[in-house]
């Protein structure tokens, strides 16, 4: 009998329109630390509210802390195996779309074209003023917050934001009516390490397997929707995914 890394492997040899979408379990092999996995940060601290860092000088300062102290992970971090092989999958011409959840930049540096690319909770690479909508590097406002703790303002005196979404705020249109497009033109949908436990964006799998697609879900751990894929395989990404993809 087959098994479940063999059907996996047809499944993708006889998709050409294949929709990817990607979590916080991508990176952690490049050294990014995931949000609800053991020792997740999400274990360890609090979110920030959208509403409350608007409102609030203290939530700013909190969300830019947390911004201080994670920022060097990114910096440092370079794409892994997982996120080469959906390179590959894509220079064999099998990747319809790209859509993640990660703010880490790291499907870019590994070579994924931008126009498959989907990055539905933003850039942490970037803040953006909230009155000018001016961006500056995530570096240059970090900058500013170190030199004394208080949250960064932009040249026109206009608060600034991590150019990520948060909890509580709503996501670009344009990004999730391009996300959702994908679910629905797709031919296999593959999630790759999320819990998929996040709304609005775990929906953008559960839309193409609601259409009748495929569904693969690779991932360490449980998720939301592994009653739902039809193929569940539980491990590193890392691993995984290289084995996943057929050769040219
Ligand atoms: N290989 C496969 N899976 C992994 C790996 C790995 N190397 N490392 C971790 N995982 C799994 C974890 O066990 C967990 O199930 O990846 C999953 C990551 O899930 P979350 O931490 O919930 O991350 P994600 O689904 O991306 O979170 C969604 O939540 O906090 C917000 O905005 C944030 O975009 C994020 C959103
Ligand atoms: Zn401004």
């Amino acid at each position: 009998m087959n098994s479940d890394k063999d059907k996996a492997q047809e499944l993708i040899r006889r998709a050409s329109k294949i929709l990817v979408f990607t979590g916080a379990g991508i990176s952690t092999g490049s050294g990014i630390p995931d949000f609800r996995g053991p020792g997740g940060l999400w274990t360890r601290r609090e979110p920030v509210l959208y509403g409350d860092f608007i409102k609030s000088t203290r939530a700013k300062q909190d969300y830019w802390r947390y911004k201080a102290e994670t920022f060097p992970a990114f910096m440092a971090a370079a794409p892994n195996a997982a996120h080469r092989a959906l390179v590959e999958l894509e220079r064999g011409g099998r990747l319809l779309a790209l859509v993640t959840q990660n703010i880490d930049s790291l499907h870019r540096s590994a070579g994924t074209h931008t126009d498959k690319l989907v990055e539905l909770h933003g850039s942490g690479l970037y803040a953006e003023c909230l009155d000018c909508y001016a961006w500056v590097s995530m570096e240059e406002a970090l900058e500013k917050f170190r030199a004394d703790g208080a949250p960064p303002q932009c040249a026109c005196g206009g608060w600034l934001k991590p150019a990520v979404v948060m909890f509580g705020e709503p996501l670009e249109r344009e990004s999730l009516i391009k996300a959702f497009k994908a679910a629905e033109a797709c031919d296999l949908v593959i999630s790759v390490g999320s819990s998929l436990s996040v709304e609005p964006a775990a929906s953008v799998p559960m839309a193409a397997k609601a259409g009748g697609k495929p569904y693969l879900i690779v991932n360490r751990g449980p998720t939301a929707h592994d009653k739902a894929a039809d193929i569940k395989l539980d491990g590193d990404a890392c691993e995984l995914l290289p084995a996943l993809v057929p050769e040219k």
